[in-house]
């Protein structure tokens, strides 16, 4: 690790497509950051290899072996503060985040969601936005507070739903789209070109 550099967490529970996008923005230089650690809460969760395969330092934290979901928190933010962070991104993590971990990365904390936020928030929501008939969906990175999904929005793109769509191909191209925004949002908070002000992200030319 080269303390200079923005360094990032990413907690992941499962594929890692998203921590993927990541680290080939990284190899490309298209981002200037580097990851100091994975996270999982999940033994056999994919994103792990993948960290692995890019010499990137992981860790599967069991929360089975802590008796509540305090302890377990405080063990993330222990691992967590033990290197330079300076953002976490959670990436698939399917655990809600309570008040100590988020109160100790006041802002530091973002996640991507795939819907166009305040629409659809929560779980199942490709299926969700085709079962409510809706005519665009899309993703969303967005800062992480007490609120599921309900943090200052940083980035969306809108992704159309089409006739002859399942959740499949419609989880597929928003997918597509996670892989460009999500990246993206992290170059912009590393560059110190997002304000906040209020609920609104700014974006400083
Ligand atoms: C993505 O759809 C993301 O929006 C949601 O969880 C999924 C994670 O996918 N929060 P992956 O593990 O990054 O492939």
């Amino acid at each position: 690790m080269t303390p200079e550099k923005f360094t990032l967490a990413i907690l992941a529970s499962g594929r890692g497509s998203n921590l993927q996008a990541i680290i080939d923005g990284i190899e490309k230089n298209s981002l200037q950051a580097e990851i100091g650690l994975v996270i999982s809460d999940v033994k056999n969760a994919f994103a792990l290899e993948r960290a692995h395969n890019h010499g990137i330092e992981c860790l599967f934290l069991d929360p089975k072996t802590f008796p509540d979901r305090k302890s377990y928190e405080q063990a993330l933010v222990k691992h967590i503060q033990s290197k330079s962070i300076n953002l976490i991104c959670l990436a698939g993590f399917m655990r809600i985040l309570g008040k100590h971990f988020i109160e100790t990365f006041s802002n530091q904390i973002i996640n991507i969601h795939p819907s166009l936020l305040p629409a659809f928030p929560g779980l199942n929501v490709q299926k969700r936005a085709l079962e409510h008939g809706a005519r665009f969906t899309g993703c969303t990175v967005h800062y992480v507070n007490e609120e599921v999904d309900s943090g200052p929005i940083i980035l969306q793109a809108m992704v159309p739903i089409l006739d002859d769509d399942d959740e499949s191909s419609l989880s597929e191209r928003i997918l597509e789209q996670e892989h460009i925004i999500y990246p993206e949002a992290i170059r912009l908070i590393a560059e110190g070109k997002l304000t906040l002000s209020g609920r609104r992200v700014l974006h400083c030319k």
